[in-house]
């Protein structure tokens, strides 16, 4: 059995999925009640309720599982305290294997969020235990958040220029990798960058999304200011603002791209294209 921390958000769903589909029974950890039927229904054996804040909730999460998955919630500020508790409860329940759901480029200081993975990564190589860590890219799901916008308006707004170069990555291949490194022995131990297959920039992501739905589709880059209005009034503050804000300034200057050879080969098969991914996200 696998525990699957975070197994309710976007990554953990398809991490759940993607282990049903080679029959790996998998446990979701949950922050809420309501999130237990449609994660069983996604192919969950077992769920579990607790919030990873609390002392006690990873401890009796990882009771009787062999491994664990571990996704932070997202733009988290308790991400070091999380990957300290989840480490204790693995060592506590002598866990064969940790898999630390990263991010690409944990390295960068500049960002707050991919620095609190870099010290969690640190945490773990001293761990004592087999540890493999993932380092996803940007995922092209994350264009869901202005689709109505692009549907509606003919624009795809982004609070950077539009010539920043990002290599999205469908979630789904992430969470087809994720599921490899769970179940071959050979790839233990590694840490593994997981971009897609083309640097993209928001002007080719915009050309793509125009060939596609066979409508024009134009970037526009928006002012981080004017964004920062927008996200204040959705209630977006604190933590999760500053570290977006931060996030956009260094895509600004200097993008965010990797190699896509090494997804190819956990895969063994080409990855998913941002126009592969597009067209399947448009009901035939
Ligand atoms: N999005 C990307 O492009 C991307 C790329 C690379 C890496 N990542 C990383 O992937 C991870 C997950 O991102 P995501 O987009 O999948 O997140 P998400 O969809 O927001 O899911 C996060 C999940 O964690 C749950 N959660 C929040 N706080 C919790 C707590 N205290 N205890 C237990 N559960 C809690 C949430 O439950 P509620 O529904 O109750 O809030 C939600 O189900 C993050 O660490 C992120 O940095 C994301």
């Amino acid at each position: 059995m696998i525990l699957v921390t975070g197994a309710a958000g976007k990554s953990g769903t398809a991490v759940i999925r993607a282990l049903a589909a080679q029959g790996v029974p998998a446990r979701g950890l949950v922050r809420r009640p309501e999130q237990e039927a449609p994660l069983l229904a996604a192919g969950a054996v077992e769920t579990e309720v607790g919030d990873m804040r609390h002392p006690g909730s990873l401890a009796q999460a990882c009771r009787g599982v062999d491994a664990v998955y571990h996704i932070c919630p997202n733009m988290s500020p308790d991400e070091q305290e999380i990957g300290a508790r989840l480490i204790a409860a693995a060592q506590e329940q002598r866990l064969s294997h940790i898999v630390y759901h990263s991010v690409l480029h944990p390295q960068v200081e500049a960002m707050p969020h991919h620095w609190a993975k870099m010290r969690v990564e640190e945490m773990l190589f001293t761990a004592g235990l087999p540890v493999t860590i993932l380092q996803p890219a940007a995922y092209m799901q994350n264009i869901a958040g202005v689709w109505g916008q692009i549907l509606d308006e003919g624009i795809y707004r982004v609070p950077y220029p539009v010539e920043t170069r990002i290599s999205l990555v469908d979630l789904e291949d992430v969470a087809q990798a994720a599921a490899r490194v769970l179940t071959d022995p050979d790839l233990r131990g590694g840490t593994y960058e997981l971009c897609g297959p083309q640097p993209l920039s928001q002007a080719d992501v915009a050309a793509i999304l125009s060939k596609t739905l066979g409508r024009r589709v134009r970037a526009e880059a928006i002012d981080p200011l004017e964004w920062r209005q927008g996200a204040e009034a959705a209630g977006i503050g604190g933590y999760q603002l500053d570290g977006l804000l931060k996030m956009f300034d260094y895509y600004r200057q200097v993008g965010f791209t990797g190699s896509g050879w090494l997804l190819a080969q956990l895969l063994g098969r080409p990855a998913t294209t941002f126009e592969q991914f597009i067209q399947r996200l448009i009901p035939t």
